[in-house]
């Protein structure tokens, strides 16, 4: 008896070792079964899918091409062979539209499915079981049976082609890597200030004016200049109906469904510059520019009927041509201010009845959506597209976080959701010292490996609004493939676990075990991607009066090496196997090795300051901002310093004083209080007019020490400064700390409004 469970248990450990060796598919499906032996697809093997099929011709030519391609072989098609591959729309009720069974014996592999969506995905999933490319290997696919289905509809991916023109066959790729992936809508970012990249019959100024601009590529993005008198715009590009119209056939070969942007009522310069009477003032005719367009008024003219007229003639083109249920209509960042300024749409607010600008832009693109309602289409928009009110039917893409999209699925309305953190995948993903230069801001492969698109804010009922999630590429800082595939790869196998795999069936380590082998199949196609995140988090705990540090590093097979003198880490320093305890103050410097190289060019690094407040309660008499938390509640008695990076290891307060009590827990002799602040002038955050510091022995009763004024100029750029006193020994049990809020100063931006205290240590001696 016992023999016999033994060996069930060795067969289970044995077929489970073995799906991890041999089989690494990405989304981890939903269900996976090996079974001993392989089929060996060779030149005896045909592919069936019936001539009743005729559907699947389009998508058993893909599997055989890509077969071609990896082994020189060409499988017969719907002729008798002794393997064979075979093809079957059925009725599948245990998985969904996109779902699919795939069973692999020695004899032959069956792909099952409800619809010919299905049927790819059980190739996309076959083929990353082969090899990438033609090796002289046996083509052997083990044994095995999958059932398989997405848990979201909407798997989308972003691509900016107008920040930088990304012609036919960039497009073709980005759109193949998708696919690998089993992500199925691609949000096509057509038109931006700086290009406009889909040729309107109607309108052909729009690609011959607006699809071309004087670049500066040896100038930041940003600081390039206004094109000067006699300047040739000499950069950009733009697709041809018929390219679209191929580029829309090859993407629906590959479940993708492409949605096109047209954005408006702003950020359209490029339309603008070609058609200058679509604006607010009578502009003569521009030229564009890389990126600077400062002289130039940006939004469509929401006071003038013939902008309509123009959006619609331009939709009804775009509509003609996509099939997509939805078009996205932009709506982001609309600066309203030539609005305010224009007598038309200070005349359309009055007749319509308008509270203001913002109802404007509501009228704008309600209008428009009646439009597109009219021609059996959904408007999808940006998340602004709630202020002033959300047209009727209309979707939102929450991108500015989760807020807007939770407001709009609360409002029974279609959400997707982008937040800015972590799908951005123009923000680096690592570094920054050593990764090409990216827009700013961090999401690294487990920010998104950890997303969850489904808010803990929404009810039950309400979930289902949530369609699914999508990563945005906006590429000012991006202009060739490889740069566009280092920054989707790994992230978007990353996105597609999050959009595809069942939650519980997640898994970050077994993750990055299937990831290497990806990672192998990358290189022997030549694409470029980011091998992960060296940097080394240091993660502080303090309590009860003492402080340790937990290192941690994404990179799961290597070492993080330390020090505690200030040096840079080296293969001989310290390596890390538990927290480490702190019992003085340190510049704690920390790297992670992997295979005898130290992977980082800088060590990730933390102060830290040892005192008799470590760990002690604060209470807050006015709360603190829940956008600076710095790492908690405690965060000013955790022992650690800030750096002058804004937002992290800063505790931020805005409009009212900061005061913060410290409970030492028992009488304490102290001597010295200070409190650490940061100054950053154009984030609005000062350093305080003063700080008063009181003790007391009982909570209640306070007796002040002193109060110090900041000896600092208000106009300084950035600075940290301890407000410090001294004083003769005396036991106390409460410290009460009150920093007095600065209002920005004549001259700023914010001049005469509060500003923001950021603090990080109260340190007690
Ligand atoms: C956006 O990132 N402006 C939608
Ligand atoms: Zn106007």
């Amino acid at each position: 008896m016992k023999k016999i469970v033994f060996f069930f248990i060795s067969m289970i450990l044995l077929l489970s070792v073995n799906a991890q060796q041999t089989i690494n598919i990405i989304p981890q499906p939903v269900s996976v079964q090996m079974f001993p032996g392989n089929f060996v697809l060779d030149a005896n093997t045909a592919i069936q899918y019936g001539t009743a099929n005729k559907e699947l011709k389009p998508a058993a030519d893909f599997f055989s091409a890509a077969i071609k391609k990896i082994a020189g072989i060409s499988l017969a098609a719907n002729t008798a062979k002794a393997k064979n591959i075979r093809l079957q729309i059925a009725s599948l009720p245990a998985v969904n539209e996109e779902g699919y069974q795939l069973d692999v014996t020695t004899s032959s592999i069956t792909i099952k499915a409800n619809s010919k969506k299905g049927i790819i995905y059980g190739m996309q999933s076959l083929l990353q079981i082969l090899p990438a490319i033609r090796t002289n290997a046996k083509l052997e696919i083990p044994c095995l049976s999958i059932t398989d289905y997405p848990r979201f509809k909407w798997r989308g991916m972003h691509l900016d082609v107008s920040r930088h023109f990304f012609g036919p066959d960039a497009v073709k790729e980005y759109i193949d890597l998708m696919a690998s992936y089993k992500m199925n809508v691609f949000h096509w970012h057509l038109v931006d200030d700086q290009g406009w990249r889909i040729e309107i019959k109607k309108y052909p100024l729009l690609t011959q004016t607006g699809a071309w601009r004087v670049d500066h590529t040896d100038m930041v993005w940003g600081t390039r200049p206004q094109a000067q008198p006699g300047e040739t715009p000499g950069y950009g590009g733009y697709y041809t109906q018929e390219q679209i119209k191929e580029i829309i056939q090859y993407a629906s070969e590959r479940n993708i469904t492409i949605v096109p942007e047209i954005e408006m009522p702003g950020h359209v310069a490029s339309a603008i510059a070609s058609y200058p009477a679509l604006s607010c003032k009578q502009l003569p005719q521009l030229t564009l520019t890389g990126g600077n367009y400062t002289n130039m008024s940006s939004n469509y003219c929401a006071g003038n009927d013939s902008v309509f007229t123009f959006l619609q003639n331009v939709l009804t083109e775009v509509m003609a041509l996509f099939p997509s249920q939805y078009i996205h209509i932009g709506g982001d960042e609309v600066d309203k201010g030539p609005w305010k300024n224009c007598a038309r749409c200070q005349a359309r607010i009055k007749a319509e009845h308008l509270k203001d600008e913002n109802e404007l832009q509501s009228y704008f693109v309600k209008r428009i959506e009646k439009f597109i309602i009219s021609k059996k289409k959904k408007l999808i928009g940006w998340d602004e597209i709630l202020e002033g009110g959300l047209a009727p039917e209309a979707a939102v893409m929450s991108w500015r976080g989760e807020a807007g999209g939770i407001e709009a699925a609360k409002m029974k309305h279609e959400v997707v959701m982008t937040p800015g953190k972590p799908v951005y995948f123009d923000h680096y993903q690592a570094g920054p010292e050593g990764e090409p230069i990216a827009i700013g801001g961090m999401n690294t492969l487990k920010n998104v490996y950890d997303y969850e698109p489904i808010p803990k804010e929404l009810k039950t009922e309400d979930e289902k609004y949530v369609l699914g999630a999508q990563a945005n590429l906006w590429t000012e800082f991006i202009s060739t493939t490889e740069g566009v595939e280092y920054m989707i790869l790994p992230r978007m196998p990353a996105l597609s676990e999050v959009l595809w795999t069942p939650k519980d069936k997640k898994n970050w380590t077994d993750f990055n075990g299937r990831l290497q082998n990806h990672f192998k199949a990358y290189g022997q196609k030549g694409l470029h991607y980011s091998p992960g995140n060296y940097t080394v988090s240091i993660k502080p705990n303090s309590q009860n009066g003492k402080l340790s540090v937990t290192l941690s590093s994404e990179i799961l097979k290597g070492d993080i090496l330390y020090t505690t003198d200030g040096s840079e880490p080296t293969l001989q320093s310290n390596k890390y196997s538990q927290p480490i305890n702190i019992t003085g103050s340190l510049l704690l410097k920390a790297s992670t090795a992997v295979n005898g190289r130290i992977m980082n060019l800088q060590a990730a690094k933390q102060n830290y300051v040892m005192h008799k407040a470590i760990g002690k309660t604060v209470q807050y008499t006015n709360p603190l901002s829940k956008y600076y938390p710095a790492d908690g509640p405690n965060s000013l008695t955790d022992g650690v310093r800030g750096t002058d990076a804004v937002g992290k290891y800063w505790h931020g307060f805005s409009d009212k004083d900061m005061i913060a009590t410290v409970d030492l827990g028992e009488m304490t002799t102290v001597q010295s209080i200070a409190l650490g602040c940061l100054h950053h002038y154009s984030d609005w955050i000062f350093l305080p007019k003063s700080v008063k510091f009181e003790t007391s022995a009982d909570g209640v009763s306070f007796t002040e020490v002193a109060t110090v004024n900041n000896p600092n100029d208000i106009n300084d750029k950035k600075l940290m400064y301890d407000f410090k006193t001294n004083f003769a020994a005396r036991p106390v049990r409460y410290i009460r700390v009150t920093a007095l809020n600065n209002v920005c100063p004549q001259g700023h931006s914010g001049a005469g409004k509060p500003g923001w205290i950021f603090a990080d240590e109260i340190v007690v001696e």
